[in-house]
């Protein structure tokens, strides 16, 4: 069956912020991203995905969002932006925007409107609800970032109400029951469309729907992190029943009339209920991306976890639907430093290998900025220098239960989002080449050495690697097409899988690990021949016979000659 574009497409995701600065203010913008974009269309992907860069406070860096019709004036105007797409769209790259819409900014008019008093013609735009008779919020749950006293609801003095934000305090939860709001933001979609967008990334969709009545959670309190006995569950916010009309309801007013792409932040979705978000008869988004591979608290990951979570995948493929394949974005560490291994050593070849599985597994892969370089995590020494609200609040909730500030930051650094978040890194220059300024988040210090001209210059270049998977995916069918099937299925260390379709077999081989491993090679292989396409080992030989070694890290992807 013909592809949609997005399904053979890659997907590059800037984080603007911490992209490229061009007028030396230390925060990136659009003429910064503009003038990389040929950085991009050499790498080979044909699809953007902008974080938030509509005006913000920046609480939690624009997924805090005041005006959702403007461009916040650190990144530029509206008129920049539509220059950009218009670049963009010339180099034959499409661009997705990042919609928040669990929450906005309490700076939206939106919200200032809603809280002047109980019958302003925006109330219902958000959530409230009266105090418990003896003052204390609605229900026990707690916030996401350890805000405040702890709980989701904040009190309003004006109108003796509390409002409901699972995330910040500035972070109001929208009401999705209210179809006014939602008349609102249908317009508002159909705004950026007008303008020529051409998808969106759809921000923790899960949650919009909550609970009748807002119970109290059962789950007992963290000790280390929750405070006050407000509890963050996840579960009571999340795929609760009469989401599916409203993502329906948004397909049918926006996403299907316009043809556009969505792809949606999986948070509680995996391959289980998958389909019934993404199905392409149940008429709601194009893709989400799920968390089984790819978590802020997964600090590593098994070939059989890499397997399991695989095939169950390919499962969901198969009931005519679509997956994402990622290990990283803006929301966690940096990969290569987790499921990789950031020493010297073995960065290159890591990374490389890590590329080479999202790149030839079933469904979109999506690149997160700085991937393409083998960017690793950073490591700041006090909590100032952090800016993930989930570092700091986890860090502050730490502190008054006992814990030393030096012990709190060696347990959050290794997964803070702030590792991903740290300035691109363009040359070996002041600031990485990010900005003449000072740059709004240090630099990793490791620029000097790992950066995209020092990248490029190298015989071993990852960039280069990635565009050679990048090409694959544009001339092999078995890359989009193939079947996924593993063979040596209880192997530790090596993970062996062809993609088979009716043009092509394609075979993937790789070490996933930092030994030496000998191993045999399955029979059933032995008798075709197959042609080495691809490696990070050039100076190996190609054997798909008998027993033989792969080196720590090594990957090979072979094609079977007809
Ligand atoms: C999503 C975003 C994350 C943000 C959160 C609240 O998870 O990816 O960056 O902090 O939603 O909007």
């Amino acid at each position: 069956m013909k592809k949609k574009w997005w399904q053979e497409a890659v997907v590059y995701e800037i984080y603007c912020k911490s992209f490229c600065d061009s007028d030396g203010d230390g925060i990136g913008d659009l003429r910064g991203v503009m003038s990389k974009l040929h950085v991009l269309r050499d790498l080979g992907v044909n699809c953007i995905w902008f974080t938030p860069i509509y005006t913000s406070p920046q609480v939690d860096n624009g997924y805090d969002v005041a005006d959702y019709r403007n461009i916040d004036p650190a990144y530029g105007t509206l008129e920049d932006f539509k220059k950009l797409l218009d670049m963009a769209h010339g180099m034959g790259i499409r661009v997705i925007m990042d919609m928040v819409l669990n929450h906005s900014s309490d700076e939206c008019e939106w919200f200032k409107e809603s809280r002047k008093s109980k019958d302003n013609p925006y109330r219902n735009y958000y959530i409230w609800q009266p105090p418990k008779p003896d003052g204390s919020p609605p229900n026990n749950w707690g916030n996401y970032f350890r805000e405040g006293n702890g709980s989701a609801w904040e009190f309003d003095a004006a109108t003796n109400e509390y409002y409901l934000h699972q995330y910040s305090i500035k972070m109001p939860d929208l009401n999705w029951e209210y179809k006014p709001l939602r008349r609102e933001i249908y317009n508002m979609l159909h705004f950026w469309l007008d303008l020529g967008v051409d998808g969106f990334r759809l921000d923790i969709f899960t949650r919009f729907k909550k609970p009748e009545g807002f119970p109290d959670t059962k789950k007992a309190p963290d000790l280390l992190l929750d405070r006050n006995g407000f509890v963050m569950d996840p579960s009571m916010c999340t795929n609760v029943e009469g989401i599916h009309e409203i993502l329906h309801e948004l397909y049918t007013e926006v996403f299907g009339p316009r043809d556009c792409m969505t792809v949606g932040e999986g948070a509680g979705v995996s391959h289980k209920n998958a389909a019934d978000y993404v199905g392409a008869l149940r008429q709601e988004l194009d893709m989400v991306y799920h968390f089984q591979l790819s978590h802020r608290k997964l600090y590593s990951i098994s070939t059989e976890h890499f397997r399991t979570v695989q095939k169950n995948w390919a499962e969901v493929l198969r009931k005519n639907a679509w997956a994402v394949q990622y290990l990283s974005n803006h929301d966690s560490a940096r990969q290569v430093s987790c499921y990789g291994c950031d020493d010297e050593r073995y960065r290159t070849d890591s990374a490389k290998l890590l590329a080479t599985l999202i790149h030839t597994t079933p469904g979109t892969p999506f690149i997160y900025q700085g991937e393409e370089i083998g960017m690793t995590n950073v490591k700041y020494d006090t909590i100032e220098d952090y800016n993930c609200c989930y570092t700091v609040g986890d860090y502050h909730a730490m502190i008054a239960s006992g814990v030393s500030p030096k012990e709190a930051i060696d347990l959050l650094a290794p997964r803070s989002r702030d590792n991903a978040r740290t300035p691109y890194q363009w040359d070996g220059s002041e600031n990485a080449g990010f900005s003449t300024g000072t740059p709004w988040i240090k630099v990793n210090p490791n620029y000097t050495h790992i950066n995209l001209e020092a990248d490029r210059a190298n015989g071993d270049s990852i960039f280069a690697f990635y565009q050679e998977l990048i090409r694959m995916r544009r001339e092999d069918p078995a890359i989009i097409d193939g079947d996924l099937r593993f063979l040596l299925d209880d192997h530790e260390e090596i993970l062996l899988y062809t993609r088979a379709c009716i043009r092509q077999t394609l075979l993937v081989v790789a070490n996933y690990s930092e030994k030496n491993v000998h191993f045999s090679i399955p029979e059933e292989l032995e008798n075709s021949s197959w042609r080495r396409r691809l490696t990070n080992k050039m100076d190996t030989t190609p054997s798909m016979g008998g027993s033989r070694d792969l080196l720590p890290w090594e990957v090979e992807i072979y094609e079977l000659a007809r």
